[in-house]
């Protein structure tokens, strides 16, 4: 190459890079951001729902029990396994979806039941459904959630679960169970792990709870972003708030306000939902049931003894009990104890990254739910945020499978996780 040649040649490869930069400026001059403006990962979402959100509902959705102790064990279980792949396998095709009670899903990925989504954006659960069936995936509905079940069903075509909170008395559940088959769910969630309310200090200091109170907390966030709470409170006037729709629905308080309702429903948790309950539930609920809290291989069996489709192995994201073991560990123990039954197996806790997913499934579950990570999403932008985070995860489970080795979830086993011998557990009883 001539001196000329050369030079021309440097500053051709000059300008191909100074081009796209000075686009990214101009980009963010006006305020159109760079080439990483969204979000990239769960994290992000995380922090622009912080960003955006006032203090309080913000701190509910990260708010755990006491010390945090599970909730922070849910994170940082998922980095003490590390991955096997199965290099030398031809994976230009690959295929996330998963077979679960019949029905085929895109995505092993499910959103989890959240209560009260409407105190982060007013589209609630209709923002939740409606990215969960753009993605192929369910949406489980709390029975405190915002929007009433009937209503999310009229708005989203499912696949809609509907999980219920184990009250007592069957005269309280009942009403629930039967709201839920109405409305077309088609599996039931008995969440097994709230007899009574977590002991969330978090959500005392900032006056979360109901009714609410005046804290030091939420008086500082008022004096310190009057914008923001400025905003929430427009968007408590706006949407459902703090009202629960099926609570609302089912005519249990009729007539009552919304702070009423919401005081009354936790004043429903009476401890003594026990196997009895359950059978009854089963009696009641003809799709699949299942039952989320489970944690050890003991509560594996007698659900499986009470006749469930499936289990959800999960410490509700660290909220109830603080010292339950991360859900990821507790997995192997209870997916040994089903092995070879017709039990489903899913988990939460802590799922943030398309390898965390990997992880779970190689360990046994056949899908897993996110709970924080979709209601980040709702605050963050409504159903464009829950759309991201779905997009976000699946994306990563997709590259993932073939950095792998993988071309089909269902080639994932233990072979693919190094499980620290510090995991081993020891069942009572046996196994
Ligand atoms: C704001 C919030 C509300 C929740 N509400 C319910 C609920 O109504 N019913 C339930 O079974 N679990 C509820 N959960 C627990 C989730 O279903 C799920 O078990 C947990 O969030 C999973 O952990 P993750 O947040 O780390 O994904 C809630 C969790 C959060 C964060």
């Amino acid at each position: 190459m001539t001196d000329n040649a050369a030079a021309k040649d440097r500053f051709g490869g000059l300008t191909a890079l100074a081009r796209p930069l000075l686009a990214d400026l101009g980009r963010l001059a006006t305020g159109r951001g760079g080439p990483a403006a969204g979000p990239l990962n769960i994290e992000d979402v995380r922090a622009l729902a912080r960003r955006r959100s006032c203090a309080l509902p913000f701190s509910y959705v990260d708010s755990a029990a006491e010390d945090f102790t599970t909730h922070r064990a849910n994170l940082r279980s998922f980095e003490e396994l590390t991955l096997r792949p199965n290099l030398l396998t031809d994976v230009r095709e690959r295929d996330r979806s998963v077979e679960l009670f019949g029905r085929t899903l895109a995505s092993p990925v499910l959103l989890a039941p959240t209560g009260m989504p409407g105190i982060q954006h007013r589209d609630a659960e209709f923002a939740g459904a409606g990215a969960a069936h753009a993605a192929g995936t369910v949406f489980t509905v709390s029975m405190a959630s915002s929007h009433s079940v009937t209503a999310i069903a009229e708005k989203c075509p499912g696949p809609l679960w509907f999980q219920l909170y184990p009250w007592g008395n069957a005269d309280d559940f009942t009403p629930y169970v039967e709201l839920a088959a109405r409305a077309g769910c088609e599996a039931l969630v008995v969440t097994l792990d709230t007899p009574v309310g977590g002991n969330r200090e978090a959500d005392r200091r900032t006056g979360f709870t109901m009714p609410p109170h005046v804290s030091r907390e939420n008086i500082g966030e008022v004096v310190r972003h009057p914008v923001r709470f400025g905003r929430w409170i427009r968007t408590l006037a706006t949407g459902p708030g703090i009202r629960m729709g099926n609570i609302a629905e089912t005519g249990a308080t009729g007539g009552m306000n919304a702070v009423h309702q919401a005081t009354r429903f936790e004043a429903k948790f009476v401890p003594g939902f026990s196997a009895d309950e359950l059978a009854l539930v089963r009696r009641m609920w003809d799709g699949p049931l299942l039952v989320k809290g489970i944690t050890t291989a003991e509560q594996a069996r007698r659900a499986r003894a009470a006749g469930v489709d499936g289990v959800i192995v999960s410490n509700h994201g660290g909220r109830q009990l603080d010292g339950l073991p991360a859900a990821i560990r507790a997995l192997p123990e209870v997916a040994d104890a089903l092995d070879g039954t017709d039990v489903e197996v899913l988990l939460d806790g802590g799922v943030r990254r398309g390898t965390d997913i990997l992880k779970a499934l190689a360990l046994g579950a056949k899908a897993v739910m996110l709970g924080r990570p979709w209601v980040w999403g709702l605050a963050a932008g409504g159903r464009e945020g829950v759309d991201t985070v779905l997009r976000i995860l699946n994306t990563e489970v997709e590259r993932d499978m073939a950095l792998m080795g993988i071309r089909t979830l269902s080639e994932l086993g233990r072979h693919n996780v190094n499980v620290p011998a510090a995991w081993a557990y020891a069942t009572p009883g046996g196994n």
